[in-house]
């Protein structure tokens, strides 16, 4: 079996290997040095498209069109201009997306310097021998490796929930999901879709989904959604605005299990309550788990994720650790965190990048400081979030779902300091604002007055 050497390998085709090749690149890595090895068919893309525009009823988003780095404002970084694709004729043509099969083929043609290794999953890795090996049986050597293999999704089944491999329940993480969910809502149109979770992808595909004008119910456990950032009095405001628009919110309750018809397809969803729901497509987003089997007992451990220091590297020499499967020390807080957003994604991806060349170099760079900023969009709302979501809080602004122009957010209170700071509807400016209160932690004399500041700006904006 094929056996290929690089200096460094990113490990995972995802927002982090995407912003790592941009660094390495900026680096000045030379041609042949780095391959990109990924189980997914199409180089690096901004992720969040896929629960968002990619979904929408007019115009969606297609690639090319949400390569990295477009996400934070970049470049788009083409597989045609700056990747040579390394792929075995076999897999070459792609029977599902012969549309992407050309496009491999073409980018062949372009030598450039990077080896982007597609549809490639690695079933083995050998930290001590430096050696990854995939499921057809190809042996990869590396100098350095960047684990960057990110979240898989939490299924149902992996509770034994009865029912739940029915036909046309679906998860999404990638863009295969994503095409079988476009397939579907083409195919059902009009029809009835539940969707399990009330978390980040609960409340955006919730809203996608009646933007494609179907029946949507949304059935989550907690009181109220979004649990591990939103307050009660935030929660209020997305739960009354999400029923205005026609979707029905049914909360304290679990999905216990499906009934499908003659064609093995889903007809309904049983709750724990004993509720009955009609549904034609079932959405679940129960949580992700990040990918770190692969390196189980070979690397050190930490809250789910692989330890690493401040620069992303982990317990073993020569290997680093980025985005959702890191658990790195968040200075501000001194302490140690994993993040499953694509702004860490995409910051430490660079930041690894960085440190391994000055590693090389014999020079130092500055440790990881990273401030916590978390932001959804969905239907004509947009919030954002930075720092950290512990101690009391204050709620401010107009969050009435019936408003006209809605427009408030929280802080929230630790010590005597402001932690964390959210705001739906904001500018870039007021963003940048609340960015910058999150970071710098100002003394809050009183909760009271801290209220009265906050509304009076508001008031006065
Ligand atoms: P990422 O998941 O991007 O990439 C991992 C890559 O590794 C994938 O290409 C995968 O196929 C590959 N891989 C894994 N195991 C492998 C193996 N054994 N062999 C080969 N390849 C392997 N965040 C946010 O802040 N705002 C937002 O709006 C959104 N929206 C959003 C929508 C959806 C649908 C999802 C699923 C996620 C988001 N996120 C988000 C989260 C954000 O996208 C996420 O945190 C980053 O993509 C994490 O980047 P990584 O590179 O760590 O993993
Ligand atoms: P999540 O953790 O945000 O939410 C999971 C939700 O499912 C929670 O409300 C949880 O209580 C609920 N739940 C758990 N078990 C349940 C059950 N049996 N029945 C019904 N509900 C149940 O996870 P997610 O929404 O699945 O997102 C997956 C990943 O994708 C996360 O890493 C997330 O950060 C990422 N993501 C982020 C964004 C964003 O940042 N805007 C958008 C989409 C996805």
């Amino acid at each position: 079996m094929a056996e290929k050497t690089f200096k460094y390998v990113i490990l995972g085709g995802g927002v982090s290997a995407g912003y790592a090749a941009r660094e390495f690149a900026k680096q000045g890595v030379k041609p042949g040095e780095l391959a990109i090895i990924s189980k997914e068919g199409v180089a690096p893309y901004e992720r969040p498209a896929l629960s968002k525009a990619y979904l929408f009823p007019e115009s969606p988003a297609r690639l090319p069109g949400f390569h990295v780095c477009v996400g934070s404002g970049g470049e788009r970084l083409l597989p045609e201009c700056v990747l040579l694709i390394l792929l075995p004729m076999e897999i070459s043509f792609n029977k599902r997306h012969p549309q992407k099969s050309e496009f491999i083929i073409e980018a062949q043609l372009i030598v450039t310097g990077i080896a982007l290794i597609l549809n490639t999953e690695i079933v083995k890795a050998d930290l001590a021998t430096k050696t990854l090996v995939s499921a057809a049986g190809e042996t990869f050597n590396y100098h350095f490796l960047i684990i960057a293999t990110g979240s898989s999704v939490i299924r149902l089944t992996d509770f034994g929930v009865q029912g739940a491999d029915a036909k046309n329940i679906y998860y999404l993480r990638e863009i295969d999901d994503a095409d079988k969910l476009v397939e579907a809502i083409q195919a059902k149109k009009n029809g009835k879709v539940v969707i399990v979770g009330g978390g980040y992808i609960g409340l955006e595909l919730s809203a996608v989904m009646k933007l494609n004008n179907l029946d949507v119910n949304m059935v989550y456990p907690e009181p109220w959604c979004m649990p591990r950032l939103f307050t009660a009095g935030i929660a209020a405001f997305y739960e009354g605005y999400y029923a205005n628009k026609g979707i029905k919110i049914i909360k304290g309750t679990v999905a216990v299990g499906f009934t499908a018809d003659a064609n093995g397809e889903v007809k309904e969803v049983k709750l724990k309550d004993g509720r009955v729901l009609e549904a034609d497509i079932v959405v679940v987003g129960v949580g992700g788990r990040p990918l770190t089997t692969l390196f189980k007992g070979q690397v050190e451990e930490e809250k789910g994720g692989i330890e690493t220091d401040s620069f992303f590297k982990t317990s073993v020499p020569h290997v680093y650790a980025v985005g959702d499967v890191a658990t790195f020390p968040m200075k501000i807080y001194n302490e140690m965190r994993r993040v499953e957003h694509v702004d860490h994604a995409r910051k430490s991806a660079e930041h690894a990048v960085k440190a391994i060349f000055a590693s090389t170099e014999g020079k130092s760079i500055e440790e990881y400081d990273y401030l916590p900023f978390f932001y959804s969009r969905s239907f004509n709302l947009s919030w954002q979030f930075y720092g950290d979501n512990v101690g009391d809080t204050v709620l401010f602004g107009d969050n009435s779902p019936t408003s006209e122009n809605p427009k408030f957010g929280s802080y929230w209170i630790k010590d005597g300091k402001v932690v964390g700071a959210f705001l739906e509807s904001g500018t870039p400016e007021e963003n940048k604002a609340i960015a910058k209160v999150a970071r710098v932690q100002p003394p809050v004399e009183s909760l009271d007055l801290l209220a009265k500041d906050a509304e009076e700006e508001d008031d006065a904006s």
